[in-house]
């Protein structure tokens, strides 16, 4: 019936401009000025501009070189903040330094103007420090009776040394000696006649080039599959055999961005196996690095921002990178920096983990008491993704699996579930997880002076109490008199936080005329709407079923409060008084998006208007996302979230509450009518989840947008329509104008459409990894980025066999109210 085609579409013909191509192409630099140079100036100092260096020459302070079109340049660099130098090729045109290549990774020198980066006589290119001893060198052999040799920048990046009379004859290459970059045009894989590998290697840290933990290889057993590796061994990542069209592994190189702007080759021949990569589009400026944080990452630079925009990273969850947080520490995906240390623990390097680099891990805080009669104790740390290489024991309770691992001096912590398993030594790749899925719990093994911190602090308690008390009744008086005054005044809250306001909840039952105007009824609570004198009307939202402490939730609200965004609700005051919780928002007097979309009694939102919403969410949620300072992932994004000013410029509401309902959220949100058809499947499964969550409930929000009807309709004869499995196959089919909401009365951009189509389709795809980022959402509604044609989500085609798939029938049944 539908047919799909889910393989990616096949790369353009393959237009090969590989090394020896290239090489040829820039011969063309004039040959008259290297004589001339070599005349003057042999056994010299560069003397101008130039992209090559000839035997004898050398360059040293800010001297440089550049290939011939201006796009790299060669020369002394530091990275950061640090005194360090390093010799570097980099973009000459961008103004955010950014490296592609280093030479001398693992030893810097101090001082430049008595360095020299020389091309020897005997046709090597060497880096002398200071007193002139070699730190570095290309250890180039040239056979040959070849004696003029000279290194060339070329307008791809790759230094070459080659001969001058025969340029095609090349003794030595950077792009045979990649540090963490690969670039179009570059290979990585491995020589078969040298049998050297060419593997990218992560820096040590943002500011040291060093070899890090992290590196990307070819399989040396002989396959064309690409591996991530942890300390040349762990392998956290695999990109799958190549196919002939491209690399197969679970999860696929998300075919959205791979074939938009590279096409990616697998060359094997008899000198070398290799992945290498050409550009669609030669105006691009793209790169892949191996980040210090274990991903490999694709950048695209943008003009326009003047910056670089991440296009994909794998893998997906920086979480899955292996000891990214070392020994005893926890990575949590929902915060940044993700990683953080145990209680009872503290970064070993603190520098380093300044520095992003958190290999090290964590240490104690005071060592263990080991023996008979050890006073250790177990510390109760809910909610892990548990480190793998459990031992099991023979327990028949909590109680004897945790004596048996305090009797046991290697053992650091245990889980009592399905069973009795101990951890011996370090503990590795610990997870927060959320929600209450497969929750474990891991009882951590920490020093009695550890526990008794923890109790110490309860039996400080007191005293702090009684301080506070004392500070508190003061206030109090001192309140008294204020509010005795005030209340003749404009009735309005203390100020905190900047902007924010702290109501009593005699406030907000004033401003709100004791709750009298409903506004709506979402999971978390009521809103109400509430009017201020003397200034614009405000939105009050009830918390229910909210059980944090009073302490935890302004501090979380404080900071929701310091978050500003023209398409983020703003949060202007709240209210913690005893058990209830209140949280107050600027009014919109426009409503939600739902009741525009679906309300029946509102005028029809034009197609440009539509778009416009559209960007103006992706923009919202890319800040809660990418911008912020920490990172919030939104978890509810649906119509009635989208709020509208009175110029229908769209505002996210609701952010920020899967923090403050912390567990109680995915309970809530789960059972809750009319949300479930926008959740993504990973989250319903109890799976950890990501921002690419929102990336998913934002395409099932933008099908509707383009439709102006809900996804699932049931009819009067019982029979359910579900629109996103039609979205997809006609998106698929290149049919879009079939989607449109009918009362547009195709009065729509079909260019801005398709776009859109397109992009809300690849938003649904099953695996994170295929959908696209909100920073990349935002760049393709601005028109900066093409989007090719996505394959039908295999869950949609599922469903055409199997309509019990429960989230499918959730979510049509509530459509139904
Ligand atoms: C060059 O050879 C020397 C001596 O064998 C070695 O120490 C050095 O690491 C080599 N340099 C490079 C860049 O391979
Ligand atoms: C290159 O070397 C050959 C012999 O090895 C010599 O005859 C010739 O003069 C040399 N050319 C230059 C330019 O030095
Ligand atoms: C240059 O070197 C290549 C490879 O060694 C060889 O095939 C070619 O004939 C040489 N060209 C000239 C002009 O000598
Ligand atoms: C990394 O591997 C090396 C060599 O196998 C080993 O000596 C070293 O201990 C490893 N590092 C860590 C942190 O495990
Ligand atoms: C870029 O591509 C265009 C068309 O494909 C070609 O004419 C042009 O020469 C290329 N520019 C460079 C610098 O390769
Ligand atoms: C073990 O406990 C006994 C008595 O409770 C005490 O005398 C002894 O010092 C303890 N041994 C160690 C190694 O702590």
């Amino acid at each position: 019936m539908f047919v799909a085609s889910s393989a990616p579409p096949p790369p353009d013909p393959l237009s090969l401009p590989l090394m020896e191509a290239r090489n040829r192409a820039c011969l063309s630099f004039p040959v008259l000025v290297f004589f001339v140079l070599i005349f003057v100036s042999n056994e010299a100092n560069l003397s101008a501009a130039t992209n090559s260096i000839l035997t004898g020459q050398s360059f040293s302070g800010n001297q440089t070189i550049v290939s011939e079109d201006g796009t790299f340049e060669l020369g002394f660099f530091t990275p950061g903040n640090s005194r360090k130098f390093y010799i570097g090729i980099w973009y000459k045109k961008l103004p955010k330094q950014t490296v592609i290549w280093v030479a001398n990774r693992e030893k810097f020198i101090s001082n430049t103007t008595s360095s020299e980066f020389k091309l020897t006589q005997d046709r090597n290119l060497v880096l002398l420090n200071q007193s002139k001893t070699p730190i570095w060198s290309s250890n180039s052999s040239s056979p040959t009776s070849s004696n003029r040799t000279e290194a060339v920048l070329l307008n791809n990046g790759n230094l070459v040394l080659r001969d001058m009379s025969n340029t095609s004859v090349i003794f030595w290459q950077s792009f045979d000696h990649p540090t963490d970059t690969f670039v179009p045009e570059s290979w990585i894989g491995m020589n078969k006649v040298t049998g050297e590998y060419q593997s990218l290697t992560s820096w040590k840290n943002s500011e040291d080039p060093a070899p890090g933990y992290f590196s990307d290889s070819i399989d040396s057993g002989g396959t064309s599959e690409f591996f991530l590796r942890w300390n040349q061994s762990e392998i956290y990542w695999r990109s799958g055999t190549w196919n002939g069209e491209y690399f197969t592994g679970a999860p696929v190189l998300p075919e959205m961005r791979r074939t938009t702007i590279i096409n990616v080759l697998y060359i094997d021949n008899e000198q070398r196996r290799y992945a290498t990569c050409t550009l669609k589009n030669n105006a691009t400026i793209t790169r892949q690095v191996l980040d210090v944080s274990g991903q490999i990452k694709q950048w695209v630079w943008l003009d326009k921002n003047q910056d670089w925009l991440l296009f994909w990273s794998e893998p997906d969850a920086q979480c899955d990178v292996y000891s990214l947080c070392g020994p005893f520490g926890i990575c949590d995906s929902k915060s940044i920096p993700y990683c953080s240390c145990l209680q009872g623990f503290e970064p070993a390097s603190m520098a380093d983990w300044e520095l992003n680099d958190y290999s090290s891990g964590c240490v104690r805080r005071s060592t263990l008491k080991c023996g008979k009669n050890s006073s250790d104790g177990f510390l109760t740390i809910s909610n892990m993704k548990l480190p793998s290489n459990s031992h099991s024991l023979d327990a028949q309770s909590s109680d004897d699996c945790s004596s048996a691992c305090l009797n046991d001096c290697s053992c650091t912590a245990y889980a009592y579930g399905n069973g009795c398993f101990i951890w011996k030594g370090e503990l590795l790749n610990l997870q927060q997880l959320y929600g209450d899925g497969d929750s474990t719990t891991l009882y951590l093994r920490v020093s009695a002076s550890d526990i008794q911190n923890t109790k110490g602090k309860s039996r400080a308690l007191p005293i702090i109490l009684s301080v506070v008390g004392a500070v508190i009744l003061s206030c109090i008086l001192v309140g008294l008199a204020w509010r005795v005054r005030r209340s003749r005044m404009i009735r309005k809250g203390k100020l905190v936080e900047g902007s924010l306001v702290a109501y009593s909840y005699a406030e907000l039952q004033h401003i709100t005329r004791n709750f009298s105007e409903k506004l709506g009824r979402g999971g978390f609570g009521s809103v109400f709407r509430g009017s201020v004198p003397g200034s614009s009307d405000v939105a009050v939202k009830r918390l229910e079923e909210l059980r944090q402490g009073d302490k935890q939730f302004i501090a979380e609200v404080s900071t929701l409060g310091a978050i500003q965004h023209v398409n983020l609700i703003r949060l202007c005051g709240f209210c913690s008084e005893g058990s209830k919780r209140l949280l107050v928002y600027e009014y919109m007097p426009n409503g939600s998006l739902a009741s525009h979309l679906f309300g029946g009694n509102h005028k029809i939102i034009n197609w440009k208007t539509r778009y416009q919403i559209m960007l103006g969410i992706a923009r919202g949620l890319y800040y809660l996302h990418e911008k912020c300072r920490e990172c919030i992932i939104h978890c509810d994004i649906k119509p009635e979230n989208i709020l509208l000013d009175s110029e229908l410029c769209p505002k996210v509401s609701d952010f920020g509450l899967a923090k403050l309902m912390g567990r109680d959220f995915s309970r809530v949100l789960t059972t809750l009518k009319g949300t479930i058809g926008y959740l993504a499947p990973e989250w319903i499964r109890g799976l950890p989840i990501t921002t690419k969550a929102d990336v998913y409930s934002f395409g099932m929000m933008a099908l509707e947008l383009i439709s102006g009807r809900r996804n699932s309709e049931q009819f009067n004869d019982g029979n359910i329509s579900f629109f996103p499995l039609f979205a997809a196959t006609k998106v698929a089919e290149g049919d879009v104008l079939s989607l449109i909401d009918k009362n547009l009365e195709d009065n729509v951009e079909t260019e801005e459409l398709t776009r859109m189509c397109r992009l809300a389709c690849w938003c649904i795809q099953d695996s994170e990894t295929y959908r696209p980022s909100m920073g990349h959402i935002v760049q393709v509604l601005e028109g900066g980025l093409e989007v090719n044609i996505p394959p039908v989500p295999q869950s949609l085609l599922a469903l055409m066999e199997d309509r019990e798939q429960y989230w499918y029938e959730e979510s049509s049944l509530s459509s139904t109210n």
